[in-house]
């Protein structure tokens, strides 16, 4: 596949370790939005590691402060303008070098108000040039230059470059970027370029080098993975892909064979994905998560409404009946799968009864999780331009209204599995109480309880004896 490049980080990476004189210094970076974004500071955080640097979680004492940023909804602009603000003393009391990048980069409007009301920052780099960072980084400090390292360009595969996880028991990795789909409200087509997947022996070499690593679990990441190399396949590129894992050889052409592909990696768990589309969630991916043993049985499937009316003005190509059709689908073949969603309220034109299908369709599926957000017109998609723009109270009251009936719901289902014996992963201790250890089940369930620290990475049998809002308790009996 042509467009996967090597990224050249370690040549400038030691030239910035030269210019620092070998000395250690300390990068604080603030991470906006998706487990994708979370993905690119862990290459950012690769990459400074090579280059000699630590990560401080005191933005006071850090020498280099990054911000990595998201666009999805407004408010990270708030939380962006805000923060900058306050950076600004640092640079004034220390000199630090401030680099903003991401997605927001990719919006020229936000850009220029950078360049124009907050001279002081020193690098702005988009989502394309990632790798380019410690490049730009070095020319910064050496040259003291204000870098603009921004493309608009429909995206490259960069392989080599190095991630830096702190999790050691969790890993995500992306496999897909970009997106063609233009969903009416969303602004990820415009700013993450074109779908471009990676190559499948790159992904699977990946999860090879994180199972000998210990990691056990891995999320497969991709604005959406179900169109993993489908791309590639409709501009006539030959996506039969041999592959070998685990000493076996495999063809992977798709989403679905590359999940039975990683399926053989020893070691690894419990495989997660998100997030996929309705309506590329074909019956071979259903098969694939069926006879897979580690794929988790809990399916993320974003709705985001379920008026049929309102996802034909969003541009997601299947109505409210594809969507529980599909569900009901899935269930047959799997009995035990639970699903998750994301759900945007108030998008322009939604009427009451527009509302009240997607409250139906949460009652219908009966979800795990509901992420919910309420609709943000983003500048330059084609719902921002829409003149039926739904009212703030409205949508307030709706999403208020939702999320009453997700909690009422999820509550009922917690009380469910008080006095089952669920398997969990023990991801380590709890954030809040040190003596409480924390893991999760299969449909992502967090359960807390008490037990020894060389539980951490196990798969456990745990009995659950009391429900909360946001977590279950359990007791772990070993006999
Ligand atoms: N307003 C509100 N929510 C949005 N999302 C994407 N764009 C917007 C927007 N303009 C939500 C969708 C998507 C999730 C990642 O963010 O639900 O699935
Ligand atoms: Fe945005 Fe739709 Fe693409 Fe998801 S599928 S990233 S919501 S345009």
């Amino acid at each position: 596949m042509e467009q996967i490049k090597i990224a050249d980080t370690k040549k400038w990476t030691d030239k910035i370790k030269n210019l620092n004189n070998g000395k250690v210094k300390k990068y604080n970076i603030m991470t906006m939005g998706c487990q994708l974004n979370e993905n690119d500071s862990e290459k950012i955080a690769g990459m400074l590691n090579d280059a000699g640097y630590e990560k401080t979680e005191k933005i006071e004492e850090a020498d280099l402060i990054i911000f990595n940023t998201c666009c999805v909804r407004e408010n990270a602009e708030d939380r962006l303008f805000g923060k900058l603000g306050e950076v600004k003393k640092y640079k004034e009391e220390r000199g630090v070098i401030v680099a903003i990048g991401g997605c927001m980069m990719q919006e020229k409007h936000i850009t220029q108000k950078i360049k124009e009301s907050y001279k002081f920052v020193d690098i702005l780099f988009g989502t394309h040039t990632l790798e380019q960072f410690p490049k730009d980084l070095y020319e910064a400090i050496k040259e003291k230059k204000k870098i603009e390292d921004i493309l608009d360009v429909d995206g490259i595969v960069f392989e080599g470059v190095p991630v830096y996880r702190e999790d050691k028991i969790k890993a995500s990795v992306t496999i897909m970027n970009g997106c063609n789909n233009f969903c009416t409200y969303c602004i990820v087509p415009y700013v993450r370029g074109r779908e471009r997947s990676r190559n499948p022996q790159d992904i699977i070499n990946e999860v090879q080098t994180l199972a000998e690593q210990g990691y056990k679990e891995i999320t497969l990441l991709g604005q959406n993975v179900n169109s993993y190399l489908v791309y590639q396949k409709q501009k006539g590129e030959n996506v039969d892909f041999k592959v070998v894992v685990n000493s076996k050889e495999m063809v992977v052409n798709s989403f679905a064979t590359l999940l039975t592909a990683l399926d053989e990696i020893e070691g690894i768990e419990r495989i997660r994905f998100i997030s996929p589309h309705p309506k590329d969630f074909t019956d071979d991916v259903i098969d694939a998560i069926k006879n897979a043993k580690h794929v988790c049985k809990l399916i993320h499937l974003p709705l985001q409404s379920g008026s049929t009316k309102i996802l034909k003005e969003m541009n997601r190509k299947y109505t409210k009946q594809d969507y529980l059709d599909l569900a009901k689908k899935i269930k047959e073949q799997i009995p035990e799968i639970t699903f998750s969603t994301d759900i945007i309220v108030g998008f322009p034109g939604e009427t009451e009864e527009d509302f009240e299908d997607t409250l139906d369709v949460v009652k219908q599926v009966k979800f795990e999780q509901v992420f919910m957000f309420i609709y943000s017109r983003r500048l330059g998609t084609v719902a921002d331009k829409m003149d039926n723009q739904v009212p703030e109270d409205i949508k307030h009251k709706r999403f208020d209204k939702l999320k009453k009936l997700v909690e009422d719901e999820i509550e009922v289902q917690n009380k469910n599995y008080v006095g089952k014996e669920v398997e969990i992963l023990v991801e380590g201790e709890s954030k809040n109480n040190k003596n409480i250890l924390t893991g999760r089940t299969e449909s992502n369930k967090i359960v807390n309880f008490e037990g020894s620290k060389d539980l951490i990475g196990k798969l456990i049998k745990i009995k659950i004896v009391s429900d909360h809002m946001w977590y279950l308790y359990g007791i772990y009996d070993n006999i």
